[in-house]
This record gives C-alpha cells, sequence and structure tokens, in this order.
C-alpha cells in the first residue's frame, strides 16, 4: 500500500498554524507540492522555508477564505504555478467571539460572520476545488475539518459553531455524490479537542488539559499531527473507495462534554 503523495498538489487553507500548518507540513513530507494558504503571510512564509529546507515545494497565497474572489485567486494559483490540484484542504475556520453565547443570545451579525467562515468559506473552498480538479480530469480529494462538536448538542457557547460544522459535514457529503463521477472524493475529519492556538484561551495549564482529557478514553487530546496522518491517508490513494465518510480523530470520544458540563453547571445554581 502506497500512502506516497509524491507527484500531488495539495492546497491547504487555514496553514498560518494549528492543524493547518501539520497538514501541509506532513503533505511535503510525503511529496507533495503544497499551496499553502492564511491571512497571514508571516506565517506562510515561515512554513514555505521550512518545506523548502527538507527538500520539498510550496507556494504562499495570502488569502482571507471569507471572500470568494480570494479563494478562486487561490485555486488559480496553485494551477498556474504547479499545473493541477489533486487534494484541497478546507481548514481554515473558527470562533467568532460574538456567537460563543448561548443560542438565544447570538446577535444576527456574529452569526452571519460564523457562518461566512465556517460554512460559505467551505462551499467557495469546494468550488474552487472542482473547479480546478475537474480541469486536471484525473479526479480528486477534498477535505473538510469538522468537529467532534458537529455531531453533538454544544450548549453553553459552542452551539452556532457546531452547528456550522454540521452544516460542512453534510455539504461535504452531499457534494460527494454530486461530484463522483469526476473521480472526486469529498470527505471531512472531526476532531475531537487538538491542542492548537485556537485552545488556547481553553489550554491554559496543565490542570486545564488534564481536565479535557478526562473525556477522551485514549486518556489525551489530541495533538496537530493526530488530525495530519488522517488527512495524508484520505489524501492518498489508499483511500480511493473511500468518500462520504466523516472521519473521526477523537481519541475514542464520541461525544464532547459540553451537556454534561452545562447541565452540572446549572445543577450547581440552583
Ligand atoms: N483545535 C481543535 O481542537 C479543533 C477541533 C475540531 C475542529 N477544528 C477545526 O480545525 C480547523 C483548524 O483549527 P486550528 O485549531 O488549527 O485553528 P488555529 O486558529 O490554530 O489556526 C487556524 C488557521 O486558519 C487561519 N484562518 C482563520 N481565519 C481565516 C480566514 N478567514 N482566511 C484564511 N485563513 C484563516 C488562521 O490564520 C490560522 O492560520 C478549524 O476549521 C477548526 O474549526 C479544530
Amino acid at each position: 500500500m502506497d500512502f506516497s503523495l509524491t507527484g500531488k498538489v495539495a492546497v491547504v487553507t487555514g496553514a498560518g498554524k494549528g492543524l493547518g500548518r501539520a497538514i501541509a507540513l506532513a503533505y511535503a513530507e510525503q511529496g507533495a507540492s503544497v499551496v499553502v494558504a492564511a491571512r497571514g503571510k508571516a506565517d506562510l512564509d515561515t512554513l514555505v522555508a521550512e518545506i523548502e529546507a527538507k527538500g520539498g515545494k510550496a507556494l504562499a497565497v495570502p488569502t482571507d477564505v471569507t471572500s470568494q474572489q480570494a479563494v478562486d485567486a487561490l485555486a488559480d494559483a496553485a494551477l498556474s504555478t504547479f499545473g493541477k490540484v489533486d487534494t484541497w484542504v478546507n481548514n481554515a475556520g473558527g470562533f467568532i467571539d460574538g456567537a460563543m453565547k448561548d443560542w438565544t443570545e447570538v446577535d444576527a451579525a456574529s452569526l452571519d460572520a460564523m457562518w461566512k467562515l465556517n460554512v460559505s468559506s467551505y462551499v467557495y473552498g469546494a468550488q474552487a476545488a472542482a473547479r480546478a480538479m475537474k480541469q486536471g480530469g484525473t479526479g480528486g480529494s477534498l477535505i473538510f475539518m469538522s468537529s467532534l462538536d458537529a455531531l453533538n448538542a454544544c450548549p453553553g457557547g459552542e452551539g452556532c459553531y457546531g452547528a456550522a460544522k454540521m452544516a460542512i459535514t453534510h455539504i461535504a457529503r452531499t457534494l460527494a455524490v454530486e461530484l463522483g463521477r469526476f473521480g472526486i472524493r469529498v470527505n471531512s475529519i472531526a476532531p475531537g479537542i487538538v491542542q492548537t492556538p485556537l485552545l488556547e484561551h481553553v489550554l491554559t495549564s496543565d490542570e486545564a488539559i488534564a481536565d479535557k482529557a478526562k473525556f477522551y478514553p485514549l486518556g489525551r487530546i489530541g495533538q496537530p499531527d493526530d488530525v495530519a496522518g488522517a488527512a495524508v491517508y484520505l489524501a492518498s490513494d489508499v483511500a480511493s473507495y473511500v468518500s462520504g465518510a466523516t472521519l473521526l480523530v477523537s481519541g475514542g470520544a464520541i461525544f464532547n462534554s459540553d451537556p454534561f458540563r452545562y447541565l452540572s453547571a446549572l445543577a450547581e445554581e440552583a
């Protein structure tokens, strides 16, 4: 079996930090040429230098994924530099402060911003990727970064985020059906808590990390390379019959702890 990505071209959004950065490094390590996108140029330049120092090929394309025009330009940059796109990872996403509240308190502007960053941008990415992959004519692998939160009720702050992740999981499944005839596979990865800059405000100490880890059957929270491994698998030819899947990368957790924490807090208040 060949997990290698030699000869493939991959686009990874949100590659400046966290999961996207780990995925881009893993793809390059497996032999892919990598187009890395994020808003900040400095992080991307550092990443490209790191990949090139190890003998890999990479291109930095500063991109705000909430702009469809910018996402289209990202696909064009990949095509004009490397000639094709085999893998596209819709990874950029995250939290919007005003939407991290109980559903009844989320204001309209924050709701729109949450949707734009975590749902619309994934559709822009899928459309740009499908266009580029169809042009190549040899299929491709489109990967959506979902979350364990997509599969659960997330009371107490992450409800809006979880709903957005559920939406993109559903979009990925539908795209898997719509794009199958072009040889394009579409899958989602649903990580549990992973130690990245996104969660710096939560994972503030060893105690805080241990508190989260106790909800994970394998006894620890995730690290970026745990997710990068799944992304390598889905991009590789080994996964050539895998499409429409939601791959949990969550240390055995099939529920998040939010509902239990929320109800415990209510019980303590009463
Ligand atoms: N860390 C976790 O526990 C976890 C769990 C499940 C799912 N996820 C998802 O994985 C993805 C990556 O998360 P992470 O933890 O690596 O986050 P992160 O905040 O550590 O890194 C996110 C990267 O995306 C970039 N980004 C943010 N908004 C962007 C935009 N509008 N345009 C372009 N780039 C943008 C950031 O600049 C950064 O480089 C997100 O979609 C997140 O929702 C994370």
